[in-house]
């Protein structure tokens, strides 16, 4: 693995990462009309609380996906750690040739595409995946270089952990589970985060910086420095750009979810695009229960009328799968019974 054809600065897109016709992106696709929740007030016991929850209920039925505002994360937290993520992959090959590996085990690992050298298919991405949960038994792995790295990554890894949680109990109460329901697995449970670098691509509409796929987790929050995130519409099938809107995060709801509500919430379908002019960040902080603890559909989600729709599975089995087949995103991982 040396140099991605993005590094050389290819100016045109070469035959390996031109995507199937059908799959192509439109360049001027259609907004996805998607829900936004406030969450302001949202650690209060007050029925601004009840309305929240309510809310993400409703957007996790619906769209499987919504943005955050007022979520209480800083400003300057979020552009630290997007700022660390440009800095990371503006260094030199050679520095970031250390973390490069195909083996899906490893907890901290760069690549570029998906399996490189397999993939028939390449994709317009360069990226950086590493374990953070608990911080300091996985930070010291991460990048010494930007020296600012992991102060930065590790401050919003903490803070977009903690509204994880939070919003995962929110799912769960909107279940009508309650909102402790997953507290002590999720609390010893795993977070992955995806650090994601999409350069300019000269024929955008030839190539995707991410294929189809949904998230291997319970929940994943989305931070980009610009738009570029497309997602599958249910009501027509057409995929749709996901609008910009400052500060705001982007949840997704993961296959975990998925099995836990017995299908009640199905996991998002989405994948990167790209443009002509700048280089995209996104950093996909993946949350999800322990490496060996399987996700199992709540059992109070199943009766006559709704009976039990999937396997249970735990994160190792997906890397397993991952490792191998020739798919590294997960795509269709959850089974149905
Ligand atoms: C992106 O916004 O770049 C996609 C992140 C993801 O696949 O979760
Ligand atoms: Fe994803």
């Amino acid at each position: 693995m040396g140099e991605t054809a993005q590094e050389r600065g290819l100016s045109h897109v070469t035959q390996c990462y031109v995507i199937p016709k059908s799959d192509r992106p439109s360049l001027n696709p259609e907004t996805a009309d998607v829900p936004i929740v406030d969450l302001m007030g949202f650690g209060d016991s007050s029925s601004q609380r009840s309305t929240i929850v309510k809310d993400i209920g409703n957007a996790c039925r619906y769209y499987g996906f919504f943005q955050i505002i007022n979520h209480g994360i800083d400003q300057f937290v979020l552009d630290g750690a997007l700022s660390s993520a440009f800095d990371f992959f503006n260094l030199p090959p050679q520095e970031k040739a250390k973390f490069m590996s195909n083996d899906v085990h490893k907890p901290v690992r760069s690549g570029t595409s998906l399996k490189d050298g397999v993939d028939k298919i390449q994709f317009w991405r360069v990226f950086l995946k590493h374990y953070a949960h608990p911080l300091e038994d996985w930070v010291k792995s991460w990048p010494e270089n930007p020296p600012t790295y992991r102060e930065q990554t590790g401050r919003y890894a903490v803070e977009v952990r903690t509204l994880a949680l939070e919003i995962m109990g929110a799912i769960t109460e909107s279940l009508g589970l309650g909102a402790k329901y997953l507290d002590d697995e999720m609390e010893k449970g795993m977070q992955v985060m995806a650090v994601n670098c999409y350069p300019p691509c000269p024929k955008p509409g030839l190539a995707l910086g991410l294929p189809s796929h949904s998230d291997y987790s319970c929940l994943t929050v989305n931070l980009q420095s610009t738009t570029g995130l497309e997602i599958l519409e249910r009501e027509d099938g057409k995929w749709k750009a996901v609008p910009e809107l400052k500060g705001a995060l982007q949840v997704h709801v993961g296959d975990h979810v998925e099995v836990l509500s017995n299908g009640m919430y199905k996991s998002l379908v989405h994948r990167a695009t790209l443009n002509r002019e700048r280089t995209r960040i996104s950093i996909a902080s993946l949350h999800s229960l322990g490496m060996d603890e399987k996700m199992k559909t709540a059992k109070e989600l199943v009766d006559e009328e709704h009976p039990k729709g999937y396997k249970e599975s735990s994160f190792r089995d997906f890397l397993n799968f991952l490792a191998k087949n020739d798919i590294s995103e997960g795509k269709g991982f959850i089974e149905t019974l």
